[in-house]
């Protein structure tokens, strides 16, 4: 079985530089030895990413990273001691521990605890820090199961440890601390609200990789059919004739011209639509539908990131 809950198993091969695939609360990452470079290649390859766009290493905790970095803010030291283990990953100046590759050349490095029971377990039985991105095909949807990395990259990874279900669903929220600002560079699983309490107001410069590369990775999270967002009741008369999916949020759909509809949160709830968007835009796609038709739910707490989602599902690819 490729796919389990051995934890020496899942040591030993990325030990040998291979690739396996771990779980954390927000989606499965695709994880290789960082302090190996010919490790952490095989992940962009083996996601067919493009070699510009970094990684980010994961730790067991605060004295793990510590020595991945060379300046460690005191405001940042706030933010990972709230928030680590966490969906939140902290950008901060890089030590010569970090290779080149894993930055992708930057002087920074990405570095997240994730919170879940066999990650931190693993994280604590390792000697190096594991580089991770999201487990799936560089531009499509983020896998919160451990099936998904399996239907996507199982020939590519050795061994899935199978933590069951992503708690929360959705990537971690991307905070770069600078000069005593706090920066956000994606919106993720830890709320705009949650930092700013502890920290007072950030400065939002959402996906830094897009200013780098222009257009190149606007287009992200897309299902193979086309996703269009709006007025859900409109979009099914105008499109009508199309093979017809819909993701709504707290509003059941009915509707003779739609092959079928899937709600996010029927109560209304944007954690668990965080929860559910990535796996029910999977369920979508295996209908083999034409278009998927979805609105923005409300631009709060979590609210924020799945919008953000939900916008780069439907940006035109390039
Ligand atoms: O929740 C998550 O963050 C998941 C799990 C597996 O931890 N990982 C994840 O990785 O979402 P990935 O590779 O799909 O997204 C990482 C993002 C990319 O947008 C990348 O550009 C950004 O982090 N990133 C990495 N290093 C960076 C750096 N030094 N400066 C700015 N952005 C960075
Ligand atoms: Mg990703």
């Amino acid at each position: 079985m490729k796919k389990g809950t051995d934890i020496a198993l899942a040591k030993q091969f990325l030990a040998a530089g291979e690739l396996v695939a771990i779980p954390t609360e927000t989606v499965y990452g695709l994880a290789a030895n960082g302090f190996n470079t010919d490790a952490v290649l095989k992940i962009y390859k083996a996601k067919n990413r493009p070699a510009f766009n970094p990684l980010i290493l994961h730790v067991a905790d605060v004295e793990a990273a510590a020595p991945l970095t060379k300046i460690f803010s005191e405001k940042a030291k706030i933010l990972a001691q709230k928030f680590w283990p966490g969906p939140l990953t902290l950008v901060l100046p890089k030590s010569d521990l970090v290779p080149d590759i894993v930055t992708a050349g930057n002087d920074t490095v990405a570095i997240r605890v994730p919170n879940h029971d066999l990650t931190l377990e693993l994280l604590k039985t390792l000697h190096f820090p594991l580089a991770a991105p999201s487990a799936n095909p560089s531009g499509y949807i983020s896998p919160t199961e451990a099936d998904h990395v399996l239907q996507q990259l199982g020939e590519e990874v050795q061994y899935v440890l199978d933590g069951g279900k992503c708690s929360v669903g959705i990537e971690s929220t991307i905070v770069k601390v600078a000069d005593d600002k706090v920066f956000i560079l994606r919106l993720g699983g830890l709320s705009l609200e949650k930092i700013e309490a502890v920290v007072g107001k950030t400065e939002t410069i959402i996906n830094t990789e897009i200013t780098e590369a222009p257009g190149m990775l606007v287009s992200h999270y897309a299902p193979k059919a086309k996703v269009i967002i709006g007025n859900i009741a409109s979009n099914i008369a105008k499109y009508r004739g199309n093979k017809i999916g819909v993701l709504s949020f707290a509003k059941g759909i009915l509707s003779d011209d739609i092959v079928c509809t899937i709600d996010l949160s029927p109560k209304g709830d944007t954690d668990e639509a965080a929860r559910n968007i990535f796996a029910y835009l999977r369920k979508l796609d295996e209908r083999h539908l034409d278009i998927i038709l979805t609105e923005f739910i409300p631009n709060e707490g979590l609210g924020r990131a799945v919008n953000d989602r939900l916008q780069r599902a439907a940006a035109e690819r390039s």
